[in-house]
C-alpha cells in the first residue's frame, strides 16, 4: 500500500488540531520543582494562567502568580509543609474564588471561607471570584446615603458615604480599630452588614473582636475574615480580596456592605514577603513595583452601583498603621491617594485624653458631605469654623486671664467643643442625638459650665430629650431642620440648662458659693439662654425670618 504524504500530513495536522481543543491533558499536569516557605515553583504547566487555582495533595491549594518562561511561581494555601519536590501539581481551570454568602455572617473565616470559630462547618453554595475587576464610571452613582459611624467627631466634620473609601490611619495604639469597631456596633440594627478583615493581628485579638460585638448584640451582622500574625504571608495577602468577595456578594445583590481591612500595612508586608521569595525585583522599601496597583485595584471595588444595577454599595475603611506619624511612608502616601479621605489619629491626642483621637484638621472626607443629612450639615459648618479658630489660639491658652475678652471666649467654647466631641468606645450615639449635642455646644449651652462637667451636662441632656421629646429626636434624624424644629430643640435645651445650672457667669468667672442656685431659680425668660451666643444666632434668626 502506498501512502500518500498528503494523507499523513492532514492525519497529523488534524491531530495536533484535536489536542489544541482542550484534550491536552498532558499539558494540564505538572510537578514540584522547588518548596519553601509556602511557595512553589512547578514545572510543565503551559497554560496556566495568572490567578488560577492549582491542585496539589494533602489538600493544598496553589495561587499561580508568575508565569515565566519555564515554571510557574505559586503560593500555597493549606499545610503546605508536606509538599515535596517532586509532587504533582493540577490545573483546575478556573481562577481563584472564595465561597460566599449570608451563612457566614456571625462567623471568624479563615480566606478561603473555612470557619475558624469551631462553630461547625459552614454550608454555602455560592463562590465569587477573589479578584474582580472593580465597575466602571457608567455602572456607578455619585455618593448620597450616609454611612452613620455613631462617633461624633466623624459623622459631624469627616462624614462617610456608602459607597466611599475612607482611609483609617494612625500610629499604633490610637484607636483605629475602635472606630471600626463603634462603627459595627452603631449598625446593628440597620440595613448594613460588614466584613471586618483581620490581617496580621492575633488570633486572640480577633476572637476578643467578635465577643465585643457578641456583647453589643451586633456580632450576627459581620463576617469576620482572619489571617492571624502566624500565618504565612500568601493568607494574609489574600484576605483582603477574599473580605471583598464577601462583600460583594451583598453588594450585587442590590444590599449594603462596609469591607473593614485591619490593616493595609500587614497586607503590604505579606505582599512584600511574597514577592521577594517569587523572586519579583524590589522597588522603593524593597516593596516590589505593584504594590499601589494591588491596593488600589482592591480599593477601587467599593462603589455605590447605579439604580439599574440594584443600587447596591461597598463602603471600604481600610486601616494604615504608621511609625511616629509619619504619613510620607511609601504605603500610607500610597492609600492616602487611593482614598476618599482619611480619619488621622493621633498619639499625642490620645494621651491628652481626646477620644477618639482624630485630628481634625487634617482629617478629611472628599464625598461624605453629600451623604449628610442636612441638620448635621448645618451645625457641623460652625462646629468646624470654631474648632479651628480655637486650635489658631490654642496656644496662647497658658496667658489666661492676660487675653482680651473675645479670645478668653473662643477658648473657652474651644475647650467645650473638644469635650464635647470626645467619646468612649463602644458607646456610639444615633445621629438624632448627635445633632442635639453638637447644637447646644456650638449655640453657646455649655459656656457657662465647667469644661469637666461638660460630659454629665451631655449624658442628662440625651437622656431629657429622649424622655421628653423622642419625636423631635426623629424628625432631626428624618433631615428636618425647620424653623420650628430648631425652636423647640432650643427651648429644650435651655430648659435642661436652667435646671442643671450654673458654675460660671456670663463673663466665665465662677460664680461664688450658692450664687448658682439663684440663677437656676431665674425663669427662662430673663435668663434667656444665658449667653451671648444663642441670643445673638436668636437675633440672627428673627432677622432673617423678618426679612
Ligand atoms: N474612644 C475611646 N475611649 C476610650 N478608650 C479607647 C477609645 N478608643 C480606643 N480606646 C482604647 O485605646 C486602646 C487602643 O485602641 P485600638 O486597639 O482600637 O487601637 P489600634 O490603633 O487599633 O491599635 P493597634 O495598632 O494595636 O491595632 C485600646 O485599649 C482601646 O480600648
Ligand atoms: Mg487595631
Amino acid at each position: 500500500m502506498q501512502i500518500k504524504p498528503d494523507e499523513i500530513t492532514s492525519i497529523l495536522k488534524s491531530r495536533i488540531e484535536g489536542l489544541d481543543q482542550g484534550q491536552a491533558e498532558l499539558t494540564e499536569v505538572g510537578t514540584v520543582l522547588s518548596v519553601a516557605d509556602g511557595i512553589a515553583r512547578i514545572h510543565g504547566l503551559e497554560n496556566c494562567m495568572s490567578f488560577e487555582m492549582l491542585e496539589l495533595p494533602h489538600d493544598v491549594t496553589g495561587l499561580a502568580l508568575n508565569l515565566e518562561s519555564d515554571n510557574v511561581g505559586a503560593v500555597l494555601f493549606g499545610p503546605w509543609e508536606k509538599i515535596v519536590e517532586g509532587d504533582t501539581v493540577k490545573r483546575t481551570g478556573h481562577l481563584l474564588d472564595i465561597p460566599v454568602g449570608e451563612q457566614m455572617l456571625g462567623r471568624i473565616v479563615s480566606p478561603l471561607g473555612i470557619a475558624l470559630d469551631g462553630k461547625g462547618d459552614i454550608e454555602v453554595t455560592e463562590r465569587r471570584p477573589a479578584e474582580f475587576k472593580a465597575p466602571g464610571v457608567v455602572q456607578r452613582q455619585p455618593v448620597t446615603e450616609p454611612m452613620q459611624t455613631g462617633l461624633k467627631a466623624v459623622d459631624s466634620m469627616i462624614p462617610i458615604g456608602r459607597g466611599q473609601r475612607e482611609l483609617i490611619i494612625g500610629d499604633r495604639q490610637t484607636g483605629k480599630t475602635a472606630i471600626a469597631i463603634d462603627t459595627i456596633i452603631n449598625n446593628k440594627d440597620s440595613d448594613l452588614v460588614f466584613v471586618y478583615v483581620a490581617i496580621g493581628q492575633r488570633m486572640a485579638t480577633v476572637v476578643g473582636i467578635a465577643e465585643t460585638l457578641a456583647e453589643a448584640g451586633a456580632l450576627d451582622k459581620v463576617i469576620i475574615v482572619a489571617a492571624s500574625a502566624d500565618e504565612a504571608a500568601p493568607i494574609k495577602f489574600l484576605a483582603p480580596y477574599a473580605g471583598a468577595a464577601m462583600g460583594e456578594y451583598f453588594l450585587y445583590k442590590g444590599g449594603h456592605a462596609v469591607a473593614i481591612y485591619d490593616d493595609l500595612t500587614k497586607h503590604a508586608f505579606a505582599y512584600r514577603q511574597m514577592s521577594l521569595l517569587l523572586r519579583r525585583p524590589p522597588g522603593r522599601e524593597a516593596y516590589p513595583g505593584d504594590v499601589f496597583y494591588l491596593h488600589s485595584r482592591l480599593l477601587e471595588r467599593a462603589v455605590k452601583l447605579s439604580d439599574a444595577l440594584g443600587g447596591g454599595s461597598m463602603t471600604a475603611l481600610p486601616v494604615i498603621e504608621t511609625q511616629a506619624g509619619d504619613v510620607s511612608a511609601y504605603i500610607p502616601t500610597n492609600v492616602i491617594s487611593i482614598t476618599d479621605g482619611q480619619i488621622f489619629l493621633e498619639p499625642k491626642l490620645f494621651n491628652s485624653g481626646v477620644r477618639p483621637a482624630i485630628n481634625v484638621g487634617i482629617s478629611v472626607s472628599r464625598v461624605g458631605g453629600n451623604a449628610q443629612i442636612s441638620p448635621m450639615k448645618k451645625v457641623a459648618g460652625r462646629l468646624k469654623i470654631e474648632l479651628s479658630q480655637y486650635r489658631d489660639l490654642e496656644a496662647f491658652a497658658q496667658f489666661g486671664s492676660d487675653l482680651d475678652p473675645d479670645t478668653q471666649r473662643t477658648l473657652a467654647r474651644g475647650a467645650r467643643l473638644v469635650k464635647t466631641l470626645n467619646q468612649n468606645e463602644r458607646e456610639p450615639l444615633a445621629v438624632g442625638l448627635q445633632v442635639v449635642q453638637v447644637y447646644a455646644a456650638t449655640n453657646g449651652f455649655l459656656d457657662r459650665i465647667d469644661v469637666d462637667r461638660v460630659d454629665e451636662f451631655l449624658v442628662g441632656l440625651t437622656q431629657r430629650v429622649q424622655s421628653e421629646d423622642r419625636a423631635l429626636v426623629d424628625k432631626i434624624a428624618g433631615g428636618d431642620w425647620s424653623d420650628e424644629t430648631q425652636d423647640g430643640l432650643k427651648k429644650l435645651i435651655a430648659t435642661y440648662a436652667d435646671d442643671f445650672g450654673y458654675d460660671l457667669d456670663e463673663e466665665g468667672q465662677p460664680l461664688a458659693e450658692g450664687e448658682s442656685d439663684r440663677i437656676v431659680s431665674r425663669p427662662a425668660a430673663t435668663n434667656g439662654a444665658g449667653e451671648p451666643g444663642a441670643e445673638s444666632e436668636a437675633q440672627e434668626e428673627a432677622a432673617g425670618a423678618a426679612a
